[in-house]
């Protein structure tokens, strides 16, 4: 198991300043920027686009915040939006299965365009669909939430589910990362870690804060996280 990355989900922070809050949250402590994309047609929501994450890019080298932009696409068709997305600088970008017609093909779409891969799976989704693609793949993320909102509650069944990828990471003896989304809080962290989890993406657990006036309100959550 690798060291732990925390994964702010930008979904619940101020897009009115969201260079600001980024910077914030990874002063704090924070390792990695998860970013939401949806499409009112994979989920039932409607979120940013790869412009924004070329404005937040642009920023981050500005500023000199040092983190990779992992982009969780939730969306249909896949394929259309993965160059998109790496031309305006994400690092990792995350799909899931049941969304694109070709796996195979989605994944190595990624890897060609320089970016890291990985496969998303809902509550509902068999882990089996990583059988034949082990070898292309650099993160895992399950979900804890069904797709489409911020501030939804953990479904527990998903620490069973951290613990078969788990496995399945070390059976392969591959660089792969193993990432939560969906209700994580400082609350159920290690909980979460204790199955196997080494990236943890937090949205309202670590932004909901922010309504509380206090200059460290992001410090004081990603410490203890
Ligand atoms: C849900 C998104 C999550 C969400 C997490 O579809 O993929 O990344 O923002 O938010 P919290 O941590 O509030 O459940
Ligand atoms: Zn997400």
């Amino acid at each position: 198991k690798k060291e732990n990355w925390i994964a702010p989900s930008i979904l619940s922070a101020d897009f009115s300043q969201l260079g600001k809050d980024v910077k914030d949250v990874i002063a704090a402590g924070a390792d990695i920027v998860h970013f939401d994309v949806m499409d009112n047609h994979y989920v039932p929501n409607l979120t940013i686009g790869p412009l924004v994450c070329e404005s937040l890019k642009k920023f981050m080298v500005r500023e000199g915040v040092n983190a990779p932009i992992d982009v969780h696409l939730m969306v249909k068709p896949v394929d259309r939006v993965i160059g998109d997305f790496a031309s305006a600088g994400a690092d990792i970008i995350t799909f899931h299965p049941e969304a694109s017609e070709h796996v195979d093909r989605s994944l190595q779409l990624i890897k060609a365009e320089g970016c890291k891969a990985g496969l998303v799976f809902n509550p509902a989704t068999s882990l089996s669909y990583l059988e034949h693609v082990m070898d292309k793949i650099d993160m895992i993320l399950i979900m804890s939430v069904n797709p489409g909102f911020g501030g939804q509650a953990f479904i527990p069944q998903a620490l069973e589910k951290l613990k078969m990828a788990r496995q399945l990471i070390d059976a392969s003896g591959r660089d792969i990362r193993l990432e939560i989304d969906g209700g994580v809080k400082v609350e159920n962290i290690r909980e979460v870690a204790a199955a196997g989890c080494d990236t943890f993406v937090s949205g309202s657990g670590i932004f909901g804060k922010a309504n509380a006036a206090d200059a460290n309100r992001y410090d004081t959550v990603i410490k203890q996280m």
